[in-house]
């Protein structure tokens, strides 16, 4: 294990600035964001269209970088190479989208491997692991299938064990529900509140503060800064 296996805070942002350049003009997406997630919470960030969620989003998942200030993931400063980024990405991040993005020629079991081949990992073990994170999810009977072959809220469930099965140290939640009917939503809401109880950090990006009332912290963006931070009604401080 290594130095920072036992860091309590998995994300530590110190002025963080984002500034996209557009031919001679720039905007500030987001403007001196100090936060700090710890192991094993749950994070919902809302805001308007346009707030920079997907900008933050983006930063936290060590998609992109930002234009000043520190991004400190589970101990990790991410000041680093292209190629090193994408390493700490794909060991500490599990990302889930709201249009899924599975792999359409591959079957359920070969998409949910995929994350672990990324990683180097090959042979029976891989695939046993994804069996695994694909039980979890309640979809052992439909991994040969084509993602094609299943429904929307199957798909997510899918794209939930891809992001498990490496166990990352955040789960990345862009509008998970985003795509699904509210039903099927909130059986996908109910999946992350499990895999949280079990000691999983989730960041969840929402517009819908219905959603965002399932997280046990909401964060909102307005503007490219951080205007609040609240605990949810009947959470404690730990
Ligand atoms: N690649 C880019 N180049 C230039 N400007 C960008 C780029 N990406 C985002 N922006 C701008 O930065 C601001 C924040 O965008 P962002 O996508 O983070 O918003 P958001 O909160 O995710 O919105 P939504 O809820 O609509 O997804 C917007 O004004 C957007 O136009
Ligand atoms: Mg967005």
């Amino acid at each position: 294990m290594g130095a920072e296996a036992n860091i309590k805070e998995i994300i530590k942002m110190n002025n963080i600035e984002k500034v996209y350049k557009m031919g001679s003009s720039t905007f500030k997406a987001l403007n001196t964001v100090n936060l700090s997630i710890s192991k094993g919470e749950y994070v919902a960030i809302v805001g308007p269209s346009g707030a920079g969620k997907s900008t933050l989003m983006n930063i936290i998942g060590c998609l992109d970088k930002p234009t000043s200030g520190e991004y400190i993931l589970d101990g990790l400063n991410t000041n680093c190479s292209d190629n090193k980024l994408a390493e700490i990405r794909n060991k500490k991040i599990g990302f889930i989208f709201q249009t899924y993005n599975l792999l359409p020629k591959l079957n359920i079991l070969e998409n949910v491997e995929l994350p672990l081949l990324y990683l180097g990992q090959t042979g029976s073990k891989t695939k046993e692991k994804a069996k695994q994170a694909i039980e979890k999810v309640g979809l052992s009977s439909h991994i040969k299938h084509k993602p094609s072959e299943l429904s929307g809220g199957q798909m997510q469930r899918v794209a939930i064990a891809r992001a498990l099965v490496t166990d990352p140290q955040i789960i990345l939640a862009d509008e998970p529900t985003g795509a699904l009917d509210s039903k099927t939503g909130q059986e996908v809401l109910k999946m992350l509140t499990e895999l949280n109880k079990e000691g999983n950090t989730i960041v969840m990006i929402t517009h819908d503060k219905e959603i965002a009332a399932n997280a046990k912290r909401m964060i909102t963006v307005r503007d490219g800064s951080i205007t609040s931070d609240t605990l949810n009604k009947n959470e404690v401080l730990e």
